[in-house]
């Protein structure tokens, strides 16, 4: 879900909106706002896109006494409707509440408000929160809403960001934290909060980063953060030196769309600073020190989606540049199977945001466990980084696109500099195949380039097939995990059944699944000191077209082996086989927007999906 919270003297039904329309990505399926308006409380909320409740607030136009929250939702309790979208009101109408998290002792404490006479309006866990609240300020006789707030998120389990307004102070903006995320940005007379910069960075770049369970008291003059006692709390204060306008969609019609060619700079980015001119790679950053990194024995790589995908291919390189046992595992799994780790485990977390509550959770076991963690991450400063031992920030910016794509080849880059730092500190086949590496890496925002300068057919294919009902795709190798890769794509942004196999597994099951006319991707490896897989795959394309598959064949330019069997052939350019899905996706994620475009779906904000999933 998205948070803004705002204080100050400019119309705050606007500011809160238009915080609310950078934030969207977060979470879309219903939004809302309360204000104060000549001292009465008001709330406003719609069900589906923000567009809905601008409509809603066109028709009653209300003037703001210059405080106001909102949000964006990603229904957990209760479905999308009007009724469940947040802000949620106590039977008096004297305080309003927005909640990102889950409560997840709702059910007794709802029990406890109706016995005491409580009447609910909604079935989301959230309006628990705004009656406690209102309760609690009643018996306290005191009007003090940041002590209320503080006592209620003793009483209520799980993770939230909780924020509030009441008529008794039209000065104020309380909001708490446990788990989920929440900034404030610092202004001249006025004051923001929001669960990410994206939605104040137009009128302020000074942001404070609130701890775990803090209370922040936001008024247009100050800011007061307090732990749950009321005892003064330590916070982080920073510049944000994302330019606004990078947030923007600049020129093209989607985020997505954008974001998918802005990938060469997103990958130098990500390399710049980190790989000297003799191949020396600096990652001090991580907080690992050589020392802790040659104690390792094991590496297991945990994430959710995307990430996960960024995870598989890391294997490969990892295992074979430094010969550690590597595993990788989806985050919601992990900790449910009780895994063996110890303090020569090395996790690494992969996670765009930085606050999918599966990863998170994942990584406070391996914690727990003594496993030392490593983050790859997008956004700085978000949970995951500050909860692990180490971090390697991808430098791909904001990423609007609920689908990732420029952060999904930053971490395959940030994966790479990982093993082969890795390598380098122990000493393990250093030499001649790491250094070509390296500089093939270095090179790898130029090959990217090439791709996205190619891509033109592709567009084309996508469209011509946008009434198949299924696409498969098959892989190799790395190749196996781009294919999956290229599925999930095509399952979010078309709405279409694709699935993906290892394509020496055809032969025990999926071929059934072949029959005339059958779109298939296949990625081929790099012909590159692998030519055994190579021609394996070309076998597969072969079976799979006598069955009558249209065969769709992404391999390197010049392999004239697979261009008898190619229906159509997207040509990549040839670089190592373990570096090979930097480029391999491109084609993939240019086929799966296109295809979804045509069926005139909406690519920055795929239906049910959510950018950042804080709930387990
Ligand atoms: C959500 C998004 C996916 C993303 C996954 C993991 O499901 O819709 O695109 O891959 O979360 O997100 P993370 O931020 O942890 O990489």
């Amino acid at each position: 879900c998205g948070i803004v919270g705002y204080v100050g003297p400019k119309p705050a039904l606007e500011v809160v909106v238009d915080g609310l329309a950078r934030l969207e990505y977060r979470g879309y399926d219903s939004a809302g706002v309360a204000v104060l308006s000549g001292g009465r409380l008001e709330t406003e909320k719609r069900a589906g896109k923000l567009a809905n409740l601008r409509a809603a607030l066109e028709r009653t136009p209300r003037t703001a006494d210059g405080i106001g929250i909102g949000h964006t939702r990603w229904a957990t309790h209760g479905a999308p409707t009007d009724v469940n979208a947040h802000p949620h009101v106590d039977n008096d109408t004297r305080v309003a509440v927005i909640h990102n998290g889950i409560i997840e002792n709702f059910a007794s404490l709802r029990l406890e408000l109706e016995e005491s006479g409580c009447k609910f309006s909604s079935e989301t866990d959230t309006e628990v929160a705004a009656h406690l609240l209102s309760q609690e300020l009643r018996e306290r006789g005191d009007g003090d809403l940041p002590a209320a707030m503080r006592a209620i998120c003793r009483r209520l389990e799980g993770a939230f960001t909780l924020v509030a307004l009441s008529v008794d102070d039209p000065d104020l903006v309380v909001a708490a934290r446990r788990n989920s995320p929440l900034v404030v940005g610092r202004g001249e007379g006025e004051n923001f909060l929001a669960s990410d910069v994206a939605a104040f960075i137009a009128h302020t770049r000074d942001a404070v980063e609130l701890g775990q369970d803090q209370v922040v008291e936001l008024r247009r003059d100050s800011v007061v953060v307090t732990d749950y006692d009321g005892n003064p709390a330590q916070v982080r204060e920073y510049h944000v030196d994302w330019d606004a306008s990078a947030a923007e969609k600049g020129g093209y019609d989607y985020f997505m769309l954008k974001e998918i060619v802005e990938q060469p700079r997103a990958v130098a980015d990500t390399l710049l600073g980190r790989v000297g001119v003799d191949g020396t790679l600096t990652l001090d950053e991580m907080r690992l020190t050589p020392a802790d990194l040659r104690d390792i024995e094991k590496i297991v790589i945990i994430a959710c989606g995307t990430s996960y995908h960024a995870g598989l291919i890391a294997k490969y390189a990892i295992e074979h540049w430094c010969r550690i046992p590597c595993e990788v595992e989806v985050a919601s799994e992990f900790r449910y199977r009780d895994p063996i780790l110890d303090r020569q485990t090395l996790v690494i977390a992969i996670s765009q945001s930085g606050e999918s509550m599966d990863t998170l959770m994942a990584v406070r076991y391996a914690r727990e466990q003594r496993a030392r963690v490593l983050a790859i991450c997008n956004v700085n400063g978000s949970t995951i980084p500050r909860e692990a031992d180490g971090v390697l920030y991808t430098h791909a910016g904001p990423e609007v696109g609920v689908a990732a794509t420029k952060t999904f080849l930053t971490q395959l880059v940030a994966c790479y500099l990982v093993g082969l730092y890795l390598a380098q500190v122990r000493n393990l086949k250093f030499g001649d195949e790491i250094n070509a590496i390296i500089e093939q890496l270095a090179n790898m925002p130029d090959q990217v380039e090439r791709v996205l300068a190619t891509v033109e057919p592709v567009r084309e294919l996508a469209r011509s097939l946008a009434d198949s009902e299924t696409v498969l795709f098959l892989g190799r190798h790395v190749g196996y995990p781009v294919a999956m890769e290229g599925a999930l794509k095509l399952k979010e942004l078309a709405y279409m059944h694709a699935e993906a196999f290892a394509a020496g597994e055809l032969k025990h099951g999926p071929i059934a699944l072949i029959e005339d006319g059958l779109p298939v991707v296949v990625v081929v490896p790099s012909r590159e000191g692998r030519g055994v897989l190579h021609d394996k795959i070309v076998s597969n394309i072969q079976e799979i077209r006598a069955r009558g598959a249209r065969t769709i064949v992404i391999a390197e330019e010049g392999d004239e082996a697979v261009r008898p069997f190619a229906d159509q052939l997207i040509e990549i350019p040839a670089v190592p086989t373990l570096l090979q899905p930097v480029v391999a996706t491109v084609p993939m994620q240019v086929f799966a927007c296109e295809l979804a475009l045509a069926k005139g779906n909406d690519v920055d904000q795929p239906r049910n999906l959510a950018k950042s999933v804080t709930v387990e």
